[in-house]
């Protein structure tokens, strides 16, 4: 049944291939604004407990069914439950992995755009925030480039995909991360060298726990889920790649780590930078990056090669993440249906960029999906609405009820504990397990609907 299948080189090799996927645009222009708004410090403290307590938890329940099965989603399911309907959730993983690159891509094709107008030195030139934000709004709303940059960036995904699990993905993380992590620095230096960069680092960090209200909790955990790759087969795939002797646990906690750092150190670049030009003032989602740091960019002492450096990480970031979507469903078509990885990364990335393509003309390209009738919203936040937020948490939960009630923690466990390890935590991660990741999902999914 498995044939191609490979495996990471190293455990450090996974850590930067989960690392890299976790790291993602979440990172950079969901967390900072998020932290900004609910409470700073206090935010931040909240969201760390959450993606430790509940991140790593089902962090360790996915990559453990992946580790111990050696397969897809879909296979694994029908491994541990066989003759069960189990594995339809498997194959709900690869639907939303798939469904979400098929928008995600988009996001990540304007990041490719904007990387090259910086380093073409379109922000070297003073610029104020009314042409910027009509620099965003032709650029989204042009039909041919925007599909230009989205198939780019689904054809550079797929040229790394194919070349398979050690030989392409692991390769260019090895290569990518490392590159990260010495931007981020860079960055942050020049960030909070700035003149007036208190404002913002007062901004994003003055703990204020009168606004952490039940909602702010609430935001705090589902960033978590969505921020750490957890919950929608990733970590199952990328977890079925591991050898026996690489430690779960550990690996969990770097992972998560790492995440979380980027995520801080995001704020720590984003919010000084910001607060140093008069007059701008923070936003979420794509009008931060795309809108408001250009303007910033344009106004600082060397402005336009952060700008550069910026950009190219965000394209790094997204790229990592764009490669773990596409795996979940190649390793599905490859253990399953037996392809090969060539043939199934051709094919799905063909899919999705056919997928996508509604997406890519829902910023003005086409009146109709920038406006869906009867639901209000554009074909991408749609999209977003239903894959990302509410398929990322149903997924979560899932994982959570199928380890801690079908599996059942214990045999998780003998999986975490393989090769004489101890696993000193393991009463207090079933019990997280089942009596408080449980519930607390099943609560925000609930709540969400309303
Ligand atoms: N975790 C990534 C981020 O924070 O941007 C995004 C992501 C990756 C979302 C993989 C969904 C996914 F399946």
């Amino acid at each position: 049944m498995e044939t191609n299948r490979g495996s990471w080189g190293s455990k450090t090799a996974f850590i930067l291939v989960a690392a890299g996927s976790a790291v993602g645009l979440g990172n950079i222009w969901r967390f900072p604004y998020q932290a900004g708004i609910n409470g700073g410090a206090a935010f931040v403290l909240i969201y760390i407990v959450a993606a430790f307590v509940l991140g790593l938890t089902v962090f360790l329940a996915e990559a453990a069914i992946g580790r111990a099965t050696g397969k897809n989603p879909v296979c694994a399911l029908r491994a541990l439950k066989p003759n069960t309907r189990w594995h339809w959730f498997g194959a709900m993983g690869v639907v939303i992995c798939t469904m979400v690159l098929s928008y995600y891509g988009v996001i990540a094709g304007w990041t490719l755009g904007y990387a090259a107008k910086a380093v073409g030195g379109e922000f070297s030139r003073p610029m104020d925030q009314q042409l910027v934000a009509k620099m965003f709004t032709d650029f989204a709303s042009n039909p041919g480039l925007m599909l230009l940059l989205f198939f780019a960036f689904i054809l550079i995904t797929v040229l790394v995909v194919s070349r398979g699990v050690q030989g392409g993905i692991e390769k260019l993380a090895k290569m990518l991360m490392p590159l990260l992590f010495l931007l981020l620095v860079l960055m942050v230096l020049r960030a909070v060298t700035l003149e007036g960069s208190s404002k913002g680092l007062a901004f994003y960090l003055n703990p204020d726990f009168s606004k952490l209200n039940a909602a702010a909790v609430m935001s705090a955990i589902s960033q978590a889920f969505f921020s750490t790759s957890v919950g929608v087969g990733i970590m199952l795939t990328y977890g079925s790649y591991l050898r026996r002797s690489n430690r779960l646990v550990s690996c969990g906690m770097w992972i998560i780590g790492l995440d979380t750092l980027v995520a801080v150190i995001a704020g720590l670049i984003i919010f000084p930078t910001l607060f140093t030009v008069p007059g701008m003032t923070p936003a979420q989602g794509p009008e931060l990056v795309f809108v408001v740091l250009p303007v910033v960019f344009s106004k600082i002492p060397l402005g336009a090669l952060f700008g550069a450096m910026f950009f190219l990480l965000v394209v790094i970031a997204a790229l990592t993440s764009t490669i773990s979507l596409l795996e979940v469903g190649v390793s599905y078509l490859v253990d399953y249906r037996q392809w090969t990885r060539r043939k199934a990364t051709w094919l799905l990335g063909g899919l999705v960029a056919l997928l996508g393509i509604p997406s890519v003309l829902s910023q003005g390209g086409s009146k109709f999906f920038s406006r869906l009738p009867v639901i209000g919203m554009s074909f991408l936040d749609t999209m977003d609405k239903i894959f990302g937020a509410y398929g990322y948490t149903f997924g979560a939960l899932f994982i959570a009820v199928f380890v801690g009630f079908v599996w059942k923690p214990k045999a998780a466990i003998a999986e975490i504990e393989q090769e004489g390890y101890r696993f000193r935590l393991k009463k207090v991660w079933a019990f997280t397990l089942r009596w408080i990741a449980t519930p607390l999902i099943l609560v925000m999914l609930v709540s969400s609907f309303f």
